[in-house]
């Protein structure tokens, strides 16, 4: 079955051509990033209009770039939420117009659902049951998955999203926004042993995440610095980083025993920091895991997870309706 994905839930313009969940025809994605920029952070106002500008020559271009007309898109997977709901309507009102139009199914689809599912687009899936660490700039929780719609959530974040706290300790470090890429590429040049930041692991026998408190030690630890801050940076970047990494390494490694499970899977836009996927697969492999990630480009925002996860809810007859509407909140797994 060949799904058309398209996923405008944030910042992103995305659409791609999946072939039965699994196979990546095309995969556009269109940033928004160098817009939002200089305002520190996503306007949600301006990244409604920049995705009715997109998502026309984003979609042509997919299709284009799989080789096929819109006559053969045999089926439509859309994130429906959560997100900005305005970013989110533009996507979901395209899908089922075309869906209308080209007289297709189309079914809306969870974007954390769509996350878990980026692995299956490697050359190496996990096997189910697995647990699954996903960590983005919304969203940070630890999931086991017994099938391919089958998603249980273990445990969350509390407060910030690890992404998010990347985001803030990038713009305290006025490094400007997103801040996962550019702190891990300051970090490269740290110490991750000099400040020892506080690690946040709540009780070490659930799957909760909590990173305001870390969040504001870094804040504090700025704030002494004074003139010294030029030189303590890229140690500032490295000990924040060591601080998620080993809480998040932790967690995910600790699910993985506690249910049983032989495969982990690290998703999500902060694992395509690189030393997090350093470190689970060194602890995954050392523990006898099989540990799969997906390569950077399917971690961060992208359509064909969209696709991937839609075409398992398709495949079984289960379709959205026209009334259906979007949601902003997380859904509970
Ligand atoms: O999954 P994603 O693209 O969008 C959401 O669904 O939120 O994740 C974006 C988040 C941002 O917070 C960004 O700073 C973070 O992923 N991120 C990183 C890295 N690249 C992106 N965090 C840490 N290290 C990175 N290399
Ligand atoms: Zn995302």
């Amino acid at each position: 079955m060949l799904i058309l994905g398209l996923e405008t839930s944030c910042d992103e313009t995305a659409a791609a051509v999946v072939e039965d969940g699994r196979r990546i025809l095309s995969s556009v994605v269109s940033s928004q990033i160098a817009i939002h920029h200089r305002y520190g952070g996503v306007v949600p106002e301006l990244a409604s209009r920049k995705h009715l500008e997109a998502i026309v020559p984003v979609t042509t271009e997919a299709l284009e770039d799989a080789g096929i007309g819109f006559s053969q898109v045999e089926a439509i997977a859309v994130t429906q939420g959560p997100g900005l709901v305005g970013a989110l309507l533009v996507g979901f009102s395209f899908a089922k117009g075309l869906a209308r139009m080209l007289n297709v199914a189309w079914r809306g689809v969870d974007h954390l659902e769509g996350h878990l599912h980026s692995v299956f687009l490697t050359d190496d899936p996990p096997s189910f049951p697995f647990v699954a660490l996903l960590a983005s700039g919304g969203h940070t929780g630890i999931y086991h998955v017994a099938g391919p719609t089958r998603f249980a959530l273990l445990g969350q974040t509390r407060d910030d999203a690890a992404g998010e706290a990347f985001d803030k300790v990038s713009k305290m470090l006025h490094l400007g926004y997103p801040g996962g890429a550019v702190i891990s590429r300051l970090a490269r040049r740290g110490d991750p042993e000099r400040i020892r930041f506080p690690r946040a692991y709540i009780d070490k026998e659930r799957f909760d995440f909590s990173f305001s408190g870390l969040k504001t030690a870094v804040n504090q630890y700025i704030q002494r610095c004074g003139d010294d801050l030029e030189n303590r940076r890229a140690d500032i970047a490295a000990g924040f980083q060591e601080a998620v990494v080993d809480v998040l390494v932790y967690k995910l490694v600790h699910a993985a025993k506690t249910t049983g499970c032989r495969d982990i899977a690290l998703v999500g836009g902060v694992a395509a920091n690189g030393r997090l996927r350093e470190r689970i697969y060194q602890e995954g492999t050392r523990n006898g895991f099989s540990v799969h990630i997906p390569p950077a480009d399917l971690c961060g925002d992208n359509a064909a997870m969209i696709a991937a996860v839609g075409y398992h809810y398709l495949r079984e007859g289960d379709r959205s309706a026209m009334t259906d509407d979007v949601y902003s909140r997380y859904k509970r797994a």
